[in-house]
C-alpha cells in the first residue's frame, strides 16, 4: 500500500549531475479543472507524473471528461454538460480539488464541491472563494461538507477586494469571471507564476484578462471559449528544492528546464549562502563546496519567499554556520514538522510563527515521518546530510508533488532508496 511506503536514506553524498525539471504541479492541476470552461478536447503539455495529477483525473472523469495521458502530456475531452458535483471521497485528497469550483458555475450554473482535505500546514478557509463567488451574483453557501454554489441564470462581472492574495481564490475567481457578463477586476489579486500560467490558458481558449502577475486583474466576460493546446510552467518549487539540496549537501547540479525568473528571492538567499548560481541554457547550474553560511526567511506572497520552500529553509538552516530567524506568515501550522527534524538533532525553537535555529555541525539519521508533501522535501533534504541511516515514512506526501524523486536523486549519486 502506498501509504506504507517509505524512503530510505544514507547520508554524507555530495550531489553531481543534471536533473530536469516539470511542469508545476500547483498550475498543472488549475489546468485541468479549468479545462472544464469549454466543450471539446484541451491538451495541457509538461505535465508532472504526480498523484495529485491523477487524482484531478478521476476528478474531471467523474465529472463527465475522458482523460487521456501520454509521456508527459494530456488529452482531456470535455462534454458539453459537465457533472456538478465534486464527492468527498476524492475531494478529501487534494485541495486544489476546489479549483472546480469557478469553472462549473460558470459553465453550468452549479457546483457542489465537497470541502477538501489536502496537506496538514493549518486551517485553509473558503471564505475569499465563496464571498468572490456571490459578488458576481451566485448564491453560495456552505451545507452539510459541500460548497453549493448556484448562478441559474449566470455570472455578472463585479469589482472584487480581496483580503490577502490568495492563490487558490484568485484562480476561482478569474476561472468564474471569464464567462460573466461584463467586467471583474480582482485588487489584491495573488501574483504567482501559477496565476499567469492559467491567465495564459485561459486567454488562449478565448478569454480577456489582463493585469496578469500584478496585483490588480482585469477580467471582461466571453460567451464562450474554445479548447486550447498549453505547455505547463516549469516547477518553481521543485526548482528551488534542488537547489536547496545541493546547498546543503555539497556538490555541483543542473537544473534544466527551471525558470529562474520565478525564484529571485529564493536563490539571493542560497547565493548568500554560500551557493555559486549561475544560468546555463535551458536552466541554471547549482554549486557548493563550503558549510551553508544560515539565511533568515520571512515568507510572503509572491514575489515574496514561497511559504512551500520554508521546510528546506529550516533544513538548511539547521546544519548552516550559525543562528537564524525563520518567519511563516502564509500557513499558521507549517511548523509542525520542526519536531520530526529535532529527532534528527536540529536546533531548533518554534514561538508563534517565528523559528529560532542553531546551526549544528552534524545531524544524526533517525526514522521520521512526513505530514506534508513539503514538510516530506524538507526531511529528505536533512537525511541526505545526516550521519547514518534516515527513514521517511508516509512517502505518499512526497508522491503528490515530486515527478521520480528517488530516480532523480539515486540520478545524483544520493543513497536512497524507496521500499
Ligand atoms: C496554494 C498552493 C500552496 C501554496 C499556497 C501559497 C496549490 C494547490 N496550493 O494554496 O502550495 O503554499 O498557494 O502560495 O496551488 N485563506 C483564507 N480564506 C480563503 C482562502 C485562503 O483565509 O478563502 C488563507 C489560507 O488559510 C492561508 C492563506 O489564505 O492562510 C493563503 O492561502 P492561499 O493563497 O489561498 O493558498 P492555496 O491556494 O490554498
Amino acid at each position: 500500500m502506498a501509504s506504507l511506503d517509505r524512503f530510505r536514506i544514507v547520508g554524507g553524498m555530495p550531489l553531481h549531475g543534471q536533473v530536469t525539471v516539470t511542469g508545476a504541479k500547483n498550475s498543472v492541476l488549475k489546468l485541468m479543472a479549468a479545462s472544464l470552461l469549454a466543450p471539446g478536447k484541451t491538451i495541457i503539455r509538461n505535465v508532472p507524473a504526480i498523484a495529485d495529477v491523477e487524482i484531478m483525473a478521476e476528478l474531471l472523469t467523474r465529472l463527465g471528461c475522458t482523460v487521456e495521458s501520454s509521456l508527459g502530456m494530456l488529452t482531456i475531452d470535455v462534454p458539453e454538460v459537465p457533472d456538478h458535483r465534486a464527492d468527498y471521497d476524492l475531494v478529501r485528497k487534494m485541495r486544489a480539488s476546489i479549483n472546480v469550483l469557478g469553472p462549473l458555475v460558470a459553465r453550468v450554473g452549479e457546483a457542489e464541491v465537497a470541502l477538501p482535505g489536502g496537506d496538514a500546514i493549518g486551517s485553509r478557509g473558503l471564505d475569499f472563494h465563496i464571498k468572490g463567488l456571490e459578488v458576481l451574483g451566485a448564491n453560495a453557501h456552505i451545507e452539510h461538507g459541500y460548497v453549493i454554489a448556484k448562478a441559474p441564470k449566470g455570472l455578472t462581472g463585479a469589482p472584487i477586494d480581496l483580503d490577502f492574495p490568495s492563490v487558490g481564490a484568485t484562480e476561482n475567481i478569474m476561472t468564474a469571471a471569464v464567462l460573466a457578463h461584463g467586467v471583474t477586476t480582482i485588487d489584491n489579486a495573488a501574483r504567482e507564476p501559477d496565476i499567469v500560467d492559467l491567465g495564459e490558458f485561459l486567454i488562449s481558449m478565448g478569454a480577456k484578462i489582463q493585469g496578469l502577475g500584478s496585483s490588480i486583474i482585469t477580467i471582461t466576460g466571453v460567451e464562450k471559449l474554445s479548447p486550447t493546446d498549453h505547455t505547463t510552467v516549469a516547477d518553481r518549487i521543485i526548482t528551488g528544492t534542488w537547489a536547496f539540496a545541493v546547498t546543503m549537501a555539497g556538490g555541483d547540479i543542473s537544473i534544466l528546464g527551471a525558470r529562474p525568473e520565478h525564484l529571485e528571492l529564493p536563490l539571493e538567499k542560497l547565493a548568500s549562502s554560500g551557493a555559486v548560481i549561475t544560468s546555463i541554457e535551458n536552466g541554471i547550474r547549482v554549486r557548493m563546496n563550503q558549510r551553508p553560511q544560515s539565511i533568515d526567511v520571512a515568507t510572503l506572497p509572491y514575489p515574496g519567499f514561497p511559504t512551500d520552500l520554508l521546510p528546506m529553509v529550516i533544513a538548511l538552516n539547521s546544519i548552516a554556520d550559525g543562528h537564524s530567524l525563520v518567519t511563516e506568515n502564509v500557513f499558521e501550522s507549517r511548523f509542525m514538522f520542526v519536531n520530526e527534524l529535532i529527532r534528527l538533532g536540529a536546533q531548533i525553537n518554534v514561538d508563534g510563527h517565528h523559528a529560532s535555529i542553531t546551526g549544528v555541525n552534524q545531524l544524526s539519521g533517525a526514522p521520521v515521518e512526513a505530514h506534508d508533501i513539503r514538510a516530506g522535501a524538507g526531511l529528505i533534504l536533512a537525511a541526505l546530510v545526516a550521519d547514518g541511516e534516515t527513514t521517511v515514512d508516509q512517502a505518499f506526501h512526497v508522491d503528490r508533488g515530486y515527478p521520480n524523486f528517488t530516480e532523480q536523486l539515486q540520478g545524483l549519486g544520493a543513497k536512497v532508496t524507496r521500499e
